[in-house]
């Protein structure tokens, strides 16, 4: 893979922080030792590394599991925490926001002081909206600084943000509207990809319009491109007209610390999209104590960088509410990572002198495609901690990231988390642990899990090879951050999450695992029907849903197959109509648009194999472990179970 990579193959494989690094660093062993002395205590003291209104005197009530309360009876306000409060403290003139733009010439300073102002402003524009605490809004934007005045807006006044990632399609966000009844779209007119204005208003305009749309009162602009947009008197405002009037006056109002904060639409085992529950206390405890410990961050002098998009969880708690409620300044990029060149994030970081880089694995992996040498024509030294998110990193990508990125210095934090989980679970502690390339390590002081069997038996500490049996990742204590339902359905919640080791009462994270000869977390990725493409979440019933519904295809069965690049891509098997026969070759171009247009470009099958029939069991179950071994070009598995062995012939004979 890393064919411009000259360097002889390090066989190093426990990387221990620098004396320096230890010395300087947030979070020292003793963090582990003072949780593991009084859980809750710990979680107390993180706590109040915010500023509440009300204090809390209760810290878990368990009692109504799976739902938990955090800090119940306590009162705070999210945008106070993350803006206000560092005015406040003198610190208005440090830069919040260092925003580049995607056209090489845009970018923008934005100190805290000028971020309460635009907070406060478009807080007063929401409710001259008609927004009050409790209602929903969606947010359908680039990264620009005004998706994040924005989330910040909404949670000022106990509105509900469901940020719906940009590169959706019309449906996927009509269907996430819909779903929670929102009243307000915010948007931008276009986007900018790789130096071009695409529209992104026209999309909303069709999210918005007919069924499901019927909650929408108002879409509210920010003109970005300055590309022409259709425009519904009544219904469409210009940010510029609405938020740009108001005053920057603005008292924030403390929030219950389990008022919901936001909605966040994530990919399950069904065609649906799950609308994810954070609450504020405690997510923002756990997001802000995670951000500070494992990035180990110095709010006077990092300039820190995290390259995820606002439309994910890891753009929620590592761009908006764990830097910002930390006080740091940190750099916000709108573009894609190689435009206008490969250069552009190493200018970025050599221009910023960014200090903290967090991003995932797959960039990475791009650029060691590209070679060490791009790199190379950068100052890269004002690196001093590299993240890593999103899907497992191969040894081989991280070995690379510490020497081309950290000059064979940097600690690199690999961190293990969900959507649901709101915050990092398992990561090492930068100045503390001891890292194996490829290993998540452990889980961070006051939280807790574990490897278990299919009875619940935890597994033994393993090898670092990988010999050892694999077993399920499990949470088997609550923690602040964790999702509080999905919205609407709390059937679901329980079933999704509670219901495989509901005995125990512990929450399923959908992934596979391994421990290592030292007792650390090697996790292997999901093992239920959800894909991890570039570290998004994709689910193959999703996939498939919008498949079948193309009027050729009568049946499709998707499954993900290792990619060099992706981590995982997409393969999908479709059986034609007979009305669609005759243009198979056609077809798999139109389906691959079809599933673009209904859920995003991400979701596009890398491959699709138009096949006579797919394998089933007898009580017609897909056999999807079968497809995978076809897509991965195996010998194939156990067919004994099959009701037509012999359907493969066919299959490969079709691929
Ligand atoms: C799934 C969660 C966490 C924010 C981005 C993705 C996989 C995530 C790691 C890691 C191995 C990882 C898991 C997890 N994952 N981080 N460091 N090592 N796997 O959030 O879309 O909710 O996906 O991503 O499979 O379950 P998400």
């Amino acid at each position: 893979m890393a064919q411009n990579d000259t360097a002889a193959p390090s066989t190093q494989t426990s990387y221990a922080p620098s004396t320096a690094f230890a010395e300087q660093a947030n979070a020292t062993a003793a963090l582990y030792d003072e949780a593991e002395a009084d859980r809750l205590a710990f979680w107390a003291e993180q706590a109040n590394r915010l500023a509440w209104e009300t204090p809390f005197t209760e810290v878990l009530d368990w009692s109504e599991a799976p739902v938990a309360k955090w800090f119940a009876d306590g009162k705070l306000n999210v945008a106070y925490n993350c803006v206000d409060r560092h005015v406040e403290a003198g610190n208005g003139d440090r830069v919040a926001i260092h925003w580049v733009g995607e056209p090489v010439d845009h970018h923008r300073t934005i100190t805290y002081a000028e971020l309460k102002d635009e907070v406060s402003k478009a807080a007063n524009a929401l409710t001259d909206l008609g927004l009050v605490a409790g209602d929903r809004v969606a947010i359908y934007m680039p990264m620009v600084p005004e998706a994040i005045v924005a989330m910040l807006a909404c949670a000022r006044l106990g509105v509900l943000h469901s940020v719906v990632f940009a590169g959706f399609s019309a449906s996927a966000l009509k269907a996430r509207i819909a779903d929670a009844e929102a009243k307000l779209v915010i948007t931008t007119d276009g986007q900018y990809r790789r130096g071009k204005a695409a529209s992104l208003k026209d999309a909303v305009d069709e999210a918005v319009e007919g069924d499901g749309g019927q909650s929408i009162q108002h879409v509210l602009v920010v003109k970005r491109t300055g590309i022409d947009v259709g425009w519904t008197k009544g219904r469409d405002l210009w940010w510029h007209d609405v938020v740009d009037a108001a005053s920057t006056e603005h008292t924030p109002k403390a929030f219950d610390a389990e008022h919901p904060l936001f909605l966040l639409y994530t990919s399950g085992t069904t065609g649906k999209p799950k609308g994810i529950m954070h609450t504020t206390g405690g997510y923002l405890t756990q997001s802000s104590y995670t951000h500070f410990n494992v990035f180990d961050v110095k709010p006077e002098t990092d300039v820190y960088w995290c390259t995820a998009d606002i439309g994910w969880v890891t753009g929620h708690t590592y761009i908006v509410y764990g830097p910002l409620s930390n006080g740091v300044t940190q750099v916000v990029y709108e573009g894609t990572p190689t435009s206008p060149t490969e250069h552009r994030h190493f200018e970025i970081i050599e221009k910023y002198g960014v200090t903290i880089y967090y991003t995932a694995p797959t960039l990475v992996r791009t650029f060691m495609k590209l070679g060490r040498q791009i790199a190379a024509e950068h100052d890269l030294s004002s690196l001093r901690l590299l993240g890593s998110v999103g899907e497992p990193i191969n040894p081989e990508a991280w070995r690379w990231y510490r020497t081309v990125f950290g000059a064979d210095q940097t600690p690199i934090v690999d961190t293990w988390w969900q959507t649901e989980t709101g915050s990092i679970m398992i990561s090492p502690l930068p100045g503390v642990t001891a890292t194996k390339p490829g290993s998540a390590m452990t889980p961070l002081p006051g939280i807790s899990a574990v490897i278990v069997d299919d009875d619940g038996n935890r597994l033994e500490p393993g090898t670092d090879h990988g010999e050892q049996v694999s077993g399920y990742l499990v949470l088997d204590k609550p923690w602040p951050s964790m999702l509080r339902g999905i919205w609407g359905d709390p059937e679901r919640f329980k079933e999704t999450y509670w219901s495989r080791f509901a005995e125990q009462g512990w929450y399923f994270a959908g992934d596979g695992a391994r421990y290592g000869s030292d007792g650390e977390i090697w996790v292997l990725g999901r093992i239920d029907d959800v894909m991890n493409i570039s570290g998004h979440r994709i689910s193959t019933a999703e996939v498939e849903s919008a498949l079948v519904g193309h009027s050729g295809v009568a049946e499709a069965a998707v499954v993900g197959a290792t990619d060099e690049q992706t981590g995982q891509a997409i393969c999908a098997f479709v059986i034609l109509k007979a009305s669609a026969q005759g243009g198979a070759e056609n077809m798999v171009e139109e389906l691959r648009a079809e599933v673009a247009k209904e859920i995003s470009p991400i979701a596009k099958p890398r491959e699709i194999h138009v096949v006579p029939e797919l394998p089933k069991t007898r009580s017609g179950k897909i056999m999807r472990r079968l497809l995978r071994d076809v897509a991965e070009g195996r010998e194939l598995g156990d067919t004994s179970t099959l009701v037509d062995p012999s359907v493969f012939e066919a299959i490969r004979a079709g691929k």
